[in-house]
This record gives structure tokens, sequence and C-alpha cells, in this order.
């Protein structure tokens, strides 16, 4: 079921665009062109157009409010666009096997009473399909992702009990565990500490290395060059999209966040720092 109420536009035309598409060079992991969404009649994102590659690790940054987990439902298939284009793995979004999502924390029920470990292994259920259960080499890739994302110690622990970060580390092992080919993650590090920031970053870096493609909203700036192959500087409209150290600019910083903007010095010493 949809998330956030969606409007079921009828006039959302899959055609035009696709041929543009398929004339295009590498594969394409997400394509969208045009696109606007939004909620109860109100646009929240206008004229969205980007490209995703295979294999990509593409960040996207903007203000609270800006569309940033609105443009990641629409991906994942939870929000119908109100007009444009919109690709998914070769497929509308939604139809597409083979994506995992992981939403804001704030969005999940938490007094939903389930241990750390089965949150994990309920990863395992959508590749499975309706009739297996999870057998031994299911629960052991639950345990050794939580081991990985440094969660085990917390196996028999209630989801419900654990502090934000912590929850987060189990998402991140649970999308882990899935193993999709295209992995959406919705500010995965915020509340994280340092320490774990890295590994988590560490493990996706070792996903994608594999072949699988990341798109993830981060209100970190610090951490976008280091990790990310691209960026996408939304507000409500794509203000910039490309690699970190040319999009990673004052001026465009400015044009995303507004005029106040205390983290392009520090924004700009990570670019800096990522380029030695
Ligand atoms: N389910 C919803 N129903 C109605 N309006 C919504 C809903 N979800 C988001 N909005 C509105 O859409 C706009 C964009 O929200 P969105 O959650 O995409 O922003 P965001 O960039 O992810 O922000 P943040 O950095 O705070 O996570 C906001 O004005 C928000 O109030
Ligand atoms: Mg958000």
């Amino acid at each position: 079921m949809p998330a956030a109420a969606p409007h079921l536009h009828d006039h959302v035309d899959h055609r035009p665009a696709r041929a543009a598409v398929a004339g295009g060079e590498a594969r394409t992991a997400i394509a969208c062109e045009g696109m606007c969404a939004g909620y109860y009649g109100r646009d929240v994102l206008d004229e969205v157009t980007f490209r995703v590659r295979d294999a990509e690790f593409v960040g996207i940054i903007g203000p609270n409010g800006s569309g940033k987990s609105t443009l990641l439902k629409v991906i994942a298939g939870l929000l119908a666009p109100q007009c444009g284009f919109v690709e998914v793995l070769g497929e509308p979004p939604g139809h597409a096997r083979g994506v995992g999502y992981v939403p804001q924390t704030e969005a999940v029920n938490w007094t939903f009473p389930v241990s750390v470990f089965d949150v994990v292994l309920m990863g395992v259920y959508g590749k499975l399909g309706l009739f297996r259960r999870p057998g031994a080499a299911d629960r052991r890739a639950a345990s050794d992702a939580l081991r990985e994302v440094g969660m085990h110690e917390y196996a028999d622990a209630q989801i419900g009990e654990l502090s934000g970060g912590q929850q987060q580390r189990v998402f991140v092992a649970r999308s882990l565990v899935q193993n999709p080919q295209l992995l959406l993650l919705d500010e995965p590090i915020a509340g994280v500490d340092a320490t774990s920031q890295h590994a988590i970053f560490t493990l996706l870096e070792e996903r994608q290395k594999a072949g699988m493609t990341i798109v993830a909203t981060t209100h970190d700036l610090s951490c976008v060059a280091t990790w990310f192959d691209k960026v996408l500087c939304l507000n409500h409209r794509v203000i910039a999209y490309g690699p970190p150290d040319e999009v990673l600019t004052e001026a465009t910083l400015s044009a995303t966040y507004g005029s106040h903007v205390l983290v392009v010095p520090e924004a700009q010493a990570a670019v800096r720092s990522a380029q030695v």
C-alpha cells in the first residue's frame, strides 16, 4: 500500500521518454524526466530530471522539506508521480523487482513488538516468495549482516528499545540481506555516530563495487565528497546534479539551502581533502 496518500493520476505517460532513455549509452538504473509529485494536489517536486546509472552511488541533499524523501518514495513506487516520466530498472516505479527501500526512521512504527534479528530476517522474505520459510542459510545471512553493522549483540532486543542510530543500523542490515539491485536509503546515517557512519558507508561501498546501485539522502555534507559518485541538490526542483567536485560550489549550495549556508567551508574542505 502507498505510504503517503498518493494521487492516482492516469496521465503519466511512460512512452515518449522511454525511447529517449533506450537511445542512451550505459545501462540506466533510474530515469526521471520532467517528473512532478506531491500530496493532496500540492506539488512538492517540480520538473525533476536526472538519471542514475548502474552501480553508481548517488547522494541527494537539500534542506528540510525540499522533497528528498518524496523523491525516494516516487522511485520506490510508493507515491505516484503526477506528471513526467519515471523508470526504475527498466520498469515503471513499483513494478521493478530488486528495489530495496529504507525509509527515514521517523516514518516507522516502533511500537510493533519484534526482535532485532527478526527485523533483519524479514529482509529475506521478499526474496523467498510466499511459500518458503527462511532456512539456516537465511538466518546466517541475517546474523552476518547484523555483525557487519555492529549490532550482533542486540539480536534478541526489541527493535523499539534501541536508540535511533542503532535502529538505523539494523535497517541498513536488513537492506543488505535483501541484496537488492537498487538500494534507496533515506538518511541512513542520521543519528548514527561517526565510527558507525564510516562502517555503514564502507559496507555500502563494497556492495556498490559488487554492482549495487545506491541512492541515499543525507544532511551530512561532509560525507558527500568522500562516498558519493554524484550529488543531486534538491529544493523542490533539481538545483544541480553531477560529481561532488563540480556540484559542491558556494553558488550551488546557496541556491539549494538559501543564502545563509554555514556548511560551505566544511563542505568545500571535504571536497578538497577527497581530491588529494
Ligand atoms: N504524507 C504527506 N502528506 C502531506 N504532505 C507531505 C507528506 N510527506 C511530506 N509532505 C510534505 O512534502 C514536503 C516535502 O517533504 P519531504 O519529506 O519529501 O522532505 P525532505 O526533503 O525529505 O525533508 P527532511 O530533510 O526533513 O527529511 C514537505 O512540505 C512535507 O510537509
Ligand atoms: Mg526526508
